[in-house]
């Protein structure tokens, strides 16, 4: 079964002074999702936002917020993320000693749990969670900052959680971020993902809706070859 693509902005790039806003035009543009990029300075050598800031995001747009939590303690907040605005929470697998527990956790509060891979982090730390999760993210950077190397080398990871999951007949999606452009989205959709994370290359673009149906479309032709 072919999975629908997604183009799905990271925050990161944006104003931060005029976040709200930036939303708005985000959702403008025809994006799928908003994916935001929290980061504790302790996970990754980064600080970036809390629930306020996203609650207060929320109102000024109908799409869909994720929250990628790049953050030492992912049960610390998980439940303020969520009210913020959150349904989708990314729990990076490196994070979390009771990865199961906390996943669990998400879903007990009322949230949709996903899970992430950084790029050194084998598949086998999460084929005994995938009954709890939506989706799968596989990290194309090494987290923390925007505007990175894609790394190629994870395309042959990508094709192989894709036949895990096929193999166990887990309907989710697989989702890569980290140095997604126009020319490197094919080769992430070829290898399987179907939901693609773009910051820097998409708010490159001379317009936002431009840059979303560029990429989408290089995705979906990737898919079908
Ligand atoms: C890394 C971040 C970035 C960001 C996307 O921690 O998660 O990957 O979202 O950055 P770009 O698209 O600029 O590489």
């Amino acid at each position: 079964m072919t999975r629908p693509i997604e183009i799905v902005p990271s925050v990161l790039p944006a104003d931060f002074s005029n976040l709200g806003e930036e939303c708005r035009r985000l959702g403008e543009a025809g994006v799928d999702r908003i994916q935001w990029d929290v980061m504790d300075g302790n996970f990754v050598p980064n600080l970036t936002f809390g629930p306020d800031v996203i609650a207060a995001c929320r109102p000024h747009t109908d799409v869909r917020f994720e929250a990628h939590l790049m953050v030492a303690d992912p049960d610390l907040m998980a439940k303020q993320y969520i009210d913020a605005g959150c349904d989708l929470l990314i729990v990076h697998a490196e994070t979390s000693s009771h990865l199961h527990r906390t996943l669990a956790n998400v879903a007990d509060l009322g949230g949709n749990a996903a899970v992430a891979l950084n790029p050194s982090t084998p598949l086998t730390e999460i084929e005994h969670v995938l009954d709890l999760v939506e989706m799968v993210l596989i990290m194309t950077v090494n987290p923390g900052f925007g505007g990175q190397k894609y790394i190629k080398t994870m395309e042959p990871k990508i094709a192989a959680c894709r036949a895990m999951l096929d193999a166990g007949g887990y309907d989710i999606d697989i989702e890569v971020d980290g140095g997604i452009s126009a020319d490197t989205i094919a080769g992430a959709a070829s290898a399987g993902a179907n939901v693609l994370i773009s910051g820097s290359a998409l708010f490159r673009y001379d317009s936002l809706t431009e840059g979303v149906a560029d990429l989408r479309s290089r995705a979906e032709a990737a898919q079908a070859q």
